[in-house]
């Protein structure tokens, strides 16, 4: 390990045996299991929204801590938006006293916020506070936080065809010039590289409409953990566990 990484990193994952050179380049978590977290204890689901905004915190810090470059927070779907109203505007007011809050800290930890998805779709207010803090962002260049809001797997890809369809109307494009890049470079994560990792909260075996494309090759670990209990040694863990995997993408092994 350089002594950069080891400046850099939390203690936890030096103790934990992390190999700092063979770090995932981006992390997407799907954060689920809020509502049951506070079933299970008699609480208003919304009490599990507030105790799993504290682990996107803790989550946040230790990632920049570890020096990983990018993180995906799947935050909002594009389903989402079907849930009660009053759960809704808890969300939507969670989502901006967050941003808020996090502002000077990202400012400070050289974290630049990067929010996809169908974005007018917010209420004015939360589409301000998107703005602010992207703006007060924008120079930095350690962690890309990538917050998925309003996003839906499938939207996203409905979105790029529509735009290349619209370059190939006007001739921009000649659809033999239509290849994996060009697509990539046509959702919503064109500044992001693919996903190493992704990782489940929750115990649900499926991908619920996230990142469908930008999947192709990524592994994937889902845990039983509802998102609020999800702790920073866990996190770690996963990663370790990451580090084991053999990722051979169709190819043989040397
Ligand atoms: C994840 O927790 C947060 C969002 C989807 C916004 P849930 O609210 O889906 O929690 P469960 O799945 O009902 O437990
Ligand atoms: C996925 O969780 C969406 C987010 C975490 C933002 P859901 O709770 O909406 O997914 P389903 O309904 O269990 O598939
Ligand atoms: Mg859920």
């Amino acid at each position: 390990m350089n002594s950069n990484a080891s400046s850099l990193a939390e203690k936890a994952a030096i103790d934990a045996g992390l190999d700092f050179s063979r770090l995932p380049v981006h992390v997407a978590i799907i954060m689920d299991g809020n509502g049951r977290w506070a079933k299970k204890r008699r609480l208003n689901r919304i009490k599990g929204h507030e105790k799993g905004a504290e682990t996107v915190r803790m989550v946040l810090r230790t990632f920049r801590k570890i020096g990983i470059p990018n993180l995906t927070l799947f935050a909002f779907s594009t389903e989402n938006w079907q849930r009660p109203k009053t759960e809704v505007a808890a969300l939507m007011r969670l989502l901006k006293k967050f941003l808020l809050s996090e502002e000077q800290e990202m400012i400070e930890n050289n974290i630049r916020l990067n929010a996809i998805g169908q974005l007018e779709r917010f209420p004015e207010d939360v589409q301000k506070s998107i703005q602010k803090v992207m703006g007060s962002t924008e120079q930095n260049d350690g962690l890309l936080l990538s917050i998925a809001l309003s996003y839906g797997g499938r939207a996203d890809i409905q979105k790029m065809v529509y735009d290349i369809a619209a370059k190939v109307k006007t001739g921009k494009i000649d659809p033999a010039e239509i290849t994996p890049e060009l697509i990539s470079n046509h959702l919503y994560t064109r500044s992001v590289p693919d996903p190493d990792l992704l990782i489940r909260t929750s115990g649900e075996m499926r991908i619920s409409n996230f990142y469908l494309w930008q999947i192709a090759y990524t592994e994937l670990y889902m845990t039983k953990t509802l998102w609020p209990d999800f702790s920073k040694e866990e996190c770690i863990g996963i990663l370790k566990e990451y580090q084991q995997r053999n990722r051979r993408y169709g190819n043989i092994e040397e």
